[in-house]
């Protein structure tokens, strides 16, 4: 323990810490170093301090590597204002300091340049500012591929990208204990440009809406804002519509939450929704309809049901409550009550009316919630995508993707690993870009480089998750989804019969229920409570058919899926998806979309845990650096050549930097040129020599030069100000010509005139003729050019028309080319996403194919054994009729034995006492003749 004084301060340090667990510390010219990358000792302890004493001075971007790090400051910051977006419009990220804007700049340019489409990869935990990041993204390609940029005006598509986020956080975001502002669903937005660089349309991709929140939140949290912004901000006419007649205290699905957000208005919130659905162009009946889905979930939260007391059969409390539900979703009362309490079900060949508990019923309700909310969430993201995928002109995008880290919470279930398993993947994808591709180039290059092996080798995990052979953790879901009797139990036990001492990434869980899994940033316990239920979302189909034919074309549209025969025909087709298939497969389509762009990653860090600027959590932010993958980032950076070019381009941008200005004849370039033909290589090597750059700075490789981060950052300021010096030159000596060229034509000019003046004035002043034709001449000139302008017009209207025919003819051909080509888009999705769950179907049914195929083995041996043991059982009954008939033929002889002794027994007791009888007669008879002896003696 240590102990220091500084006058009345005294420090005590309790901790103590190894020597080898100690680094050094970083110059002070390394201070708040822009890239951590660059940082003399990388160390943990300097990448955490550089980026805390950054976040003091509210410098909440740093880079690090090939990421961008953004600190949440949970304060407003003047840096995303018009000046910010001029200062890094068009400049290389090393010109500016660490911006959000610098990376979606190089993203743009890069698109331009390469034409290459683009993404960024926003992530981190909740709360850490991904949102606000994204859309300071769209903000900034908004603002800059305007042409009225200048002014702050933006064109009508850049309005409403922007406006879609209000409509999309109204009903996908709500307050968590983490952020008052939680997006709870992931989302990709492409961005489409035209060839020119302006934005031409969006498109937005969904993911995991937390639908279990419309039904129960914890206290401290709240469900989605769009509940309480109908609640607290529509127009009395529209709730008395919806028969909304109370307040957020009144419905069930709001009560036990927070009411309100600090700060936050719900009616001024909803004035906000009401303008983005207009500028989006949406109907008054449109947006009626929207808002009518969170009337009818706000009704279902309020449906009281009990039980009849002599039955367990439920029943509904309050008739005006089903009525009013009823009117909202437009279905008879009488048809939805039985289809609530006794539906049809099929038993066996034939319908029967089930009765159903109360707890059954409850649950139907909260699926029927559930389930309309998401269908009402994807209706209006298609809706929005209608709005924003309009022009066919998109040759490239830019996407951005805005999706929940990596975390751990206490419990996690099915949701949680959908989230880790989705980070798993962008993690690798990660590894892949930096680590994979980059010692690819290298060895390709034959460049000389110390491979690091970081050793993060993730896909195990993904297998074991997403795998259907060996089958994974999905995949035997879904296979215990479909088996009569299969339980969350059974299939907890099956996935650790399959997977335990198999993976070291699995063990079972030493929680009840539930199995451990190892991901790249931590292990985490799964609960696997409930999850063959929330994997297929049970409905009830006799509900669900009702609404598909609701009054309400909305509601009925919402459903159409379920009408009658098409949910068995959807089922039969292979069109039903478990949630980790369709999980699965949108994951599987995202990370296909990734793989096809050149990434930028961007890694949102939360400071700490009570939402207060300028507060710095050193542990809390060291935990998230490891998790996503910033440290691994930066120490690769470092050790390798991240820049690159290969060497005609390197040639052509700076060959000028040793051939300018005269020297061209003495470098040694210019002397081997002379002699003959000069390789890229060779070329390149001795452009680099005469460059005098140090030799660690760059490797050159068989097709392109390597530079270490930082050196080409020079490079270009040199060719920079060797260019503007060219160009000045160049320039004046242009506008010297020119101006030369109109002096000259100015003195001829005057000298004309002076001339024509002089003779006329000698000769023609006095001539009639003269006069008169000079007076009829601007008559005659006007006449002429009246005719002619008239012909003109006319033309010109003709032209006018023809070209705005020509253009109606060309929207139309190219409106109706786009549709064609979205509908082959997604017919192509179709198609590859059944492909996909074909292969998985196959595997499912291969497996399926095999045990039958053992059973049925099994079935032959068991029957051989029955046969023979029937035989057997036979002979045995033989021998024992056999042995029962010698039984009784025994038993026969038994009884005549026993008899024949009872008889002898008798007989014998007779002789016994007779014998006793001769005896007692012998005896007397021989005391007799004892005595006759006696007397004869005596005698
Ligand atoms: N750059 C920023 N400037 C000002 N405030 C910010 C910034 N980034 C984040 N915040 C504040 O932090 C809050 C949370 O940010 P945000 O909603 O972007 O987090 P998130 O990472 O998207 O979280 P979740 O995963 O829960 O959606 C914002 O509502 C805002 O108050
Ligand atoms: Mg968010």
């Amino acid at each position: 323990m240590a102990c220091y004084m500084f006058d009345a301060l005294t420090i005590r340090y309790d901790r103590i810490v190894r020597k080898e667990d100690v680094d050094k510390v970083n110059p002070p010219k390394f201070d708040k170093s822009n890239d951590m990358a660059e940082l003399t000792h990388l160390n943990e302890a300097s990448v955490v301090h550089n980026l805390a004493t950054r976040y003091m001075a509210d410098m909440i971007y740093t880079y690090s590597g090939l990421f961008l790090v953004a600190v949440n400051p949970y304060c407003s910051l003047p840096i995303y204002n018009r000046e910010y977006i001029s200062m890094y419009k068009n400049k290389s990220r090393d010109v500016a300091s660490p911006h959000i804007y610098a990376i979606t700049d190089q993203a743009f340019r890069n698109m331009l340049e390469m034409h290459e489409n683009q993404s960024i990869l926003v992530t981190g935990e909740s709360g850490a500012g991904k949102t606000e990041n994204t859309k300071k993204v769209i903000q900034y390609l908004a603002a800059v591929t305007t042409p009225t940029h200048a002014t702050g005006e933006l064109g009508r598509i850049e309005q409403q990208i922007l406006q879609a986020n209000p409509i999309l956080e109204a009903f996908g975001n709500s307050q968590t204990v983490r952020n008052n502002n939680s997006s709870r669903f992931g989302k990709f937005i492409k961005i489409g440009f035209s060839r020119s660089g302006q934005i031409s349309g969006a498109y937005i991709n969904w993911y995991l809406l937390e639908k279990s929140r419309v039904v129960t939140q914890s206290p401290l949290e709240r469900n989605y804002h769009i509940f309480y912004q109908l609640l607290c901000g529509a127009p009395a006419s529209l709730r008395e519509k919806f028969l909304l007649d109370g307040k957020v205290g009144d419905y069930a699905y709001l009560k036990n939450g927070q009411r309100t957000i600090p700060g936050v208005s719900d009616a001024d919130e909803f004035n906000n929704l009401t303008s983005a659905f207009t500028i989006m162009g949406f109907s008054e009946q449109e947006q009626t309809d929207l808002l009518r889905v969170i009337a009818i979930i706000l009704h279902i939260g309020n449906l009281e049901v009990g039980a009849e007391r002599s039955s367990w059969q439920a029943k509904l409390l309050q008739y005006v409550q089903v009525e009013k539900l009823c009117h909202a979703m437009g279905v008879p009362v009488d048809a939805f009550t039985k289809a609530l309490l006794r539906p049809r079900v099929k038993a066996g060949r034939d319908w029967v009316d089930q009765s159903r508990t109360q707890a059954q019923v409850q649950f139907s309700l909260h699926a029927l919630a559930k389930t309309l909310y998401e269908r009402g969430f994807a209706y209006l993201v298609n809706r929005i995508n209608d709005v924003l995928e309009r022009d066919s002109a998109s040759t490239m995008f830019i996407g951005v993707l805005d999706i929940a880290g990596f975390e751990i919470f206490e419990t996690n279930s099915f949701e949680q690993l959908c989230i880790n398993y989705t980070n798993e993947k962008l993690q690798q994808f990660f590894n892949h870009h930096m680590f994979v591709l980059e010692q690819d180039e290298y060895a390709r290059e034959n460049i000389d480089w110390q491979f690091i092996d970081f050793g993060h080798d993730l896909q195990p995990t993904i297998d074991l998750i997403e795998k259907s052979n060996p089958i994974g953790i999905f995949s035997c879901l879904d296979e215990d989804c479909v088996m009569p009797r299969a339980t969350d139990k059974s299939f907890t036990e099956k996935l650790h019969s399959l997977w335990d001492k198999k993976s070291d990434k699995y063990k079972p869980s030493l929680l009840k229920l539930g199995f451990r899994l190892k991901h790249y940033a931590a292990e985490v316990d799964y609960s696997t409570e409930g999850w063959l239920e929330k994997n297929t979302d049970p409905l009830n189909e006799n509900i669900t058919q009702l609404l598909s034919l609701s009054d309400q074309p909305h509601i009925a549209q919402l459903f159409a899926d379920d009408a009658e025969g098409t949910l068995t025909a959807r089922k039969k087709k292979g069109l039903f998806r478990t949630v980790a298939q369709r999980h699965k497969e949108q994951l599987t389509s995202l990370m296909t979309q990734l793989n096809s762009t050149h990434p930028h990653f961007v890694r949102c860090i939360l400071p700490n845990h009570e939402k207060r600027p300028r507060k710095m959590d050193n542990v809390l932010v060291l935990d998230q650096l490891r998790c996503n993958g910033v440290l691994e980032g930066i120490r690769i950076a470092r050790t390798g050549f991240p820049n690159r070019l290969s060497f005609a381009e390197f040639r052509q941008r700076y060959e000028i930097l040793v051939t300018h200005g005269g020297g061209a004849r003495g470098t040694p370039l210019a002397r081997a040129t002379a002699t003959g033909y000069v390789d890229g290589q060779r070329a390149c090597s001795l452009i680099l020599d005469a460059l005098n750059l140090d030799k660690s700075a760059y490797r050159v490789g068989i097709t392109k030069v390597f530079f270490r981060a930082g050196v080409l950052a020079e490079l270009e300021e040199r060719r920079e100000k060797l260019v503007r010096t060219v160009i000045t030159l160049i320039q004046s000596r242009a506008r010297g010509y020119l101006q030369r060229r109109y002096a000259n034509k100015r003195l001829h000019r005057a000298e004309a005139v002076q001339v024509i003046a002089r003779n006329i004035k000698a000769s023609q002043t006095d001539n009639p003729w003269w006069k008169l034709y000079v007076k009829m001449q601007p008559l005659l000139i006007a006449q002429r050019e009246t005719v002619q302008s008239m012909a003109r017009d006319g033309e010109y209207r003709k032209v006018v028309v023809q070209l705005a025919d020509a253009e109606t003819e060309a929207r139309k051909v190219s409106e109706r080319a786009r549709k064609l080509e979205a509908e082959m888009k997604k017919v192509q999705e179709t198609l590859e996403s059944e492909r996909a769950l074909a292969i998985d179907q196959q595997e499912i049914l291969r497996r399926t194919q095999t045990r039958e195929a053992d059973l049925e083995e099994q079935l032959a041996v068991t029957l051989e054994d029955l046969d023979m043991l029937e035989a057997q059982c036979e002979e045995l009954l033989d021998a024992k009729r056999k042995a029962d008939k010698e039984v009784e033929m025994w038993r026969g002889e038994l009884e005549n034995g026993a008899r024949i002794m009872g008889r002898l027994e008798g007989e014998k007791s007779t002789m016994d006492k007779r014998i006793e009888a001769l005896e007692a007669d012998l005896r007397t008879k021989e005391d007799k003749e004892g005595k006759i002896h006696g007397e004869m003696e005596q005698l």
